[in-house]
């Protein structure tokens, strides 16, 4: 070995000893003829010195080194002299005397600091990622992610699960992304697609008997890039046997509150059980589907008084079946009139086509873009129904449900940062059920299954697959956390014929059914049990533990927001013998 200490090791109970670490350094400062280091390693940091007169080869050898060059030295733990100790680090009672130096290998001037927290731009970042990763910030995410799989791991396995690996090679597992696909050499013209997720392969773990799978897997998804997506990312698979929709969320709300408890004591969790929400629910005080629920600004309906209300905006889209909602921004009454143009133009990204506002001033005066149309008595319902007092700022939408939800749900999360009510020390998580079945989509004329092809509908909403099949609840679940969906999963269909039955609803043929899904088809012709799972999203509930703004941080390699890796130059051309061996002509 070439340390017989780590450097973050040391402390007042190894004075006097002679010891060897190896590291890089981190930082230097020269006072005549003494040299001070920080040496660094995984485990710490630690100072040591340099001294002209008492080891003066060892003085001089350390002449050329700077910020990480790799060196191994060999010295001595001595008390640091009174008033040069540091308490605020645990080796910043000792440094070491150094007595031998050995170069293991210089380095150039790094193009990103290491030693200091600095904003660095990301590309340059990711194009280093092996020097950014020497940042105590990287490594602490590391680390983090580490005990966050290790946690999972021996939760499981003292629960009797089974880690099993499925193929990255296999077909299409939608989940409703596009496909990365492989070409295959051996078969012209055929292809691996890389999984989506291990959705088909887990259900036939459980055909094939095993009862309690799961698995920390990679997935692989071509669609948009987003701070909370990566085109390959992980997942904590797993799946049960013989259990319930409450049997799969009893045990995940279980594992993720010990794991706070454990990897991240400093976190506190909002609400414990967990509050679980309806998805009609969920939108009508929300907004969104993935809400942040540690704080309240709720929406608030008017759509009923919006026919009557006089205000030209309201009584048109109620005619229209649009919707009328509004939040209470407490405390943002003074909002100037650009600010307010402002927040206009945000809800107007996600399709509303204004924004519009009463005002209350502190000494209870009214600014409005529409008071002045409405009689005295609708003006005091609004603001009974708001819950207003002077110095808030109360915001209406008026469009189409979908419009109203989006934009009213991100204005709330944007002014929630805004006035601080995001704690980031706060973990607020929440369940999301009884999610429609299908959701029609417009472009293509059809139902897509709201969660996946082999989610169950509830059971007694099994009839309304032929009457109406978008009244139809699945048997799904989200689960929420801070304002990011962090794991989905579903009670799954066992039943050969229904399984068939809602290929053909969310229109599949027979042909392309039998051709895509056959192998699950035939499968549950022998002996299927009832089973059911989840895949929480590893990065996603790293990140927001790691309080970083995006998955990137918590991924050693990851893609950038192009989905490129910069640092190995990847996607890159291939040669044309490979392409040629492949059967691929390019197009493009
Ligand atoms: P779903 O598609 O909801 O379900 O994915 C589960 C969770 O995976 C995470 N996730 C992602 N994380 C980073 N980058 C992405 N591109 C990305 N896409 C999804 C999210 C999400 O909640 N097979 C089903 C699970 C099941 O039914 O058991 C599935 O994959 O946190
Ligand atoms: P206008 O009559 O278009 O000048 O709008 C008067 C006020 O209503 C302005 O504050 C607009 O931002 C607001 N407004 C217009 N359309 C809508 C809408 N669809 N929803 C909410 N407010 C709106």
């Amino acid at each position: 070995m070439y340390k017989t200490h780590t450097c973050g090791e040391l402390n007042a109970a190894h004075i006097g000893q002679k010891i060897t670490l190896a590291g890089w350094v981190h930082r230097r400062r020269d006072h005549g003829g003494v040299t001070f280091m920080d040496l660094r390693d995984r485990f710490g940091l630690v100072q040591i010195v340099t001294n002209a007169d008492l080891f003066p080869e060892a003085h001089q050898a350390m002449i050329p080194v700077r910020a990480e060059w790799v060196i191994q030295v060999e010295g001595l733990v001595r008390e640091r002299p009174e008033g040069m100790k540091n308490l605020e680090i645990s080796t910043g009672e000792i440094e070491v005397e150094v007595q031998v130096v050995r170069i293991l290998n210089p380095a150039k001037t790094p193009p990103i600091y290491i030693n200091k927290e600095e904003e660095i731009d990301e590309q340059v970042r990711l194009r280093y990622r092996y020097l950014d990763l020497r940042t105590e910030r990287m490594r602490g995410n590391l680390v983090l992610r580490h005990k966050v799989i290790k946690f999972i791991r021996d939760y499981l396995d003292g629960r009797d699960f089974l880690e099993v690996e499925t193929p990255i090679l296999f077909k299409t597992t939608p989940e409703g992304a596009r496909d990365y696909l492989v070409p295959s050499r051996v078969h012209p013209g055929e292809f691996y697609a890389l999984p989506q997720s291990p959705q088909q392969l887990k259900q036939l773990l459980m055909v094939a008997g095993i009862e309690r799978y799961f698995q920390i897997a990679r997935c692989f998804r071509d669609e948009d890039q987003r701070g909370d997506r990566q085109p390959e990312f992980t997942q904590l698979d797993l799946e049960m046997s013989f259990v319930e929709r409450e049997d799969i969320m009893t045990l995940i709300e279980d594992m993720l509150t010990n794991l706070v408890e454990q990897v991240v004591p400093e976190k506190k969790l909002m609400q414990s059980p967990w509050p679980r929400f309806t998805y009609d629910e969920v939108l009508a005080r929300f907004g969104k589907d993935n809400p942040d629920v540690r704080f309240g600004m709720e929406l608030v309906d008017f759509t009923d008084l919006a026919a009557a209300s006089g205000f030209r905006v309201f009584e048109s889209v109620a005619a229209e079946g649009g919707h009328v909602r509004a939040i209470n921004a407490r405390g943002l009454g003074n909002y100037s009139r650009k600010q307010l143009d402002e927040l206009a133009e945000f809800v107007g990204q996600y399709g509303a086509k204004g924004l519009a506002y009463i005002a209350l001033t502190a000494a209870g005066e009214q600014r409005s873009s529409f008071t002045k149309f409405l009689s005295e008595e609708m003006l005091a319902t609004l603001i009974e129904r708001l819950d207003a007092q002077p110095g808030d700022l109360l915001l209406f939408v008026a469009a189409a449900p979908a419009v109203v939800f989006e934009s009213l749900g991100r204005l709330r999360e944007h002014l929630g940062d805004r006035l601080e009510l995001r704690d980031p020390d706060v973990l607020g998580f929440c369940w999301v059920i009884d999610f429609p079945f299908v959701m029609w989509n417009e472009d293509e004329q059809r139902w897509d299954p709201s969660h996946h092809l082999f989610t169950s509908p509830m059971p007694e909403d099994l009839p309304l697959l032929d009457t109406d099949p978008g009244k139809a609840r699945g048997q799904q679940y989200d689960m929420v956390l801070n304002g990011y969906e962090v794991g989905g999963g579903s009670i799954r269909i066992h039943n050969r014929d229904l399984q068939a039955k809602v290929f053909s609803l969310i229109g599949l043929s027979d042909e392309v059914a039998q051709e895509r899904f056959g192998h699950m088809l035939e499968a549950f012709e022998y002996g299927t049990p009832p089973h059911g799972g989840i895949a929480p999203g590893i990065d996603r509930i790293c990140m927001i533990l790691a309080g970083e703004p995006n998955i990137r941080e918590v991924i050693a390699f990851p893609k950038n927001q192009n989905a490129r890796d910069v640092m190995g130059s990847a996607p890159s051309p291939v040669e044309a013998a490979q392409l040629k061996e492949l059967h691929i002509d390019l197009d493009i």
